[in-house]
């Protein structure tokens, strides 16, 4: 059985006020979430405080991205090592947004889920199509290529220990959903393709599912086979939204 995760990627957004408000109000519910696991993922400047206010929750925190070196001269970069010494368990690496518009391909995004990794991070490896991809009938092509990059460099047992997250690009921020069962083919089709490589892997790896999932619709996606959780944008932003949808997991 694997457990469900929900983890709220913040994006580029809060401020010290507001953040504190939020951590504040996931805490104060958190306590009737059950057996979901639950994350947050705050702009890198605000990881060091809201580590110190999970200290002791259940919460715990990941990064939106981390770099794929470890030390030395690249400015404005930051590290796995740097992410693991204030309490960061988990990493996105090539969320659609940083594959889009910071032009990190396969090959990049591979590196960083390595990094990740060297520092004892859990990557949260992002794949998923963009409209025009789905309407050519490619989905699947490119969800391959995207993990394939991955296992390549790091080889199928890596992928047993991260989180993967489907994100179909057409569904992120737009209000669009995928349908459940929508979602639940290309999981579906996830974890088919990591099985037949390794059976064990693909049993045990969490693949969630990210894109306008909102309270409303989480406890549909959540119930469907391959479906371990959700990767949520806007909806992790209130206590309350977020809330709402780790009580559905
Ligand atoms: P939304 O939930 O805002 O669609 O964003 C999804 C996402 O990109 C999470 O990483």
């Amino acid at each position: 059985m694997r457990q469900t995760l929900v983890a709220g990627n913040w994006k580029l957004n809060g401020s010290l006020d507001s953040i504190k408000q939020l951590v504040s109000g996931i805490l104060a519910g958190i306590g009737d979430t059950g057996d979901t696991a639950v994350a947050v993922c705050p702009p890198f400047v605000y990881i060091p405080l809201v580590s110190e206010l999970l200290q002791g929750s259940k919460v715990a925190l990941g990064s939106q991205d981390v770099s794929d070196q470890d030390s030395g001269a690249f400015t404005g970069e930051v590290s796995g090592p740097m992410l693991k010494e204030f309490g960061c368990r988990y990493a996105i690496v090539g969320h659609s947004e940083r594959r889009a518009l910071y032009a990190e391909d396969d090959e990049f995004t591979a590196r960083k889920f390595a990094a990740a990794r060297r520092a004892g991070l859990t990557p949260i490896l992002c794949v998923g199509e963009t409209l025009e991809e789905r309407e050519q009938g490619i989905t699947e092509d490119v969800v391959a290529r995207q993990l394939d990059a991955v296992i390549e460099l790091e080889g199928i047992g890596a992928i047993g220990d991260a989180v993967i997250a489907y994100e179909p690009v057409w569904a992120i921020g737009t209000g669009k959903t995928a349908s459940p069962q929508q979602a639940q083919d290309v999981h579906a089709f996830i974890r088919g393709k990591l099985a037949g490589l390794d059976g064990g892997v693909a049993e045990k790896v969490q693949i969630l599912y990210g894109g306008s999932v909102k309270g409303s619709n989480a406890a549909e996606l959540f119930a469907m086979e391959d479906i371990d959780g959700g990767l949520i944008g806007g909806a992790s932003l209130v206590a309350d939204d977020f809330l709402a949808i780790c009580r559905a997991g």
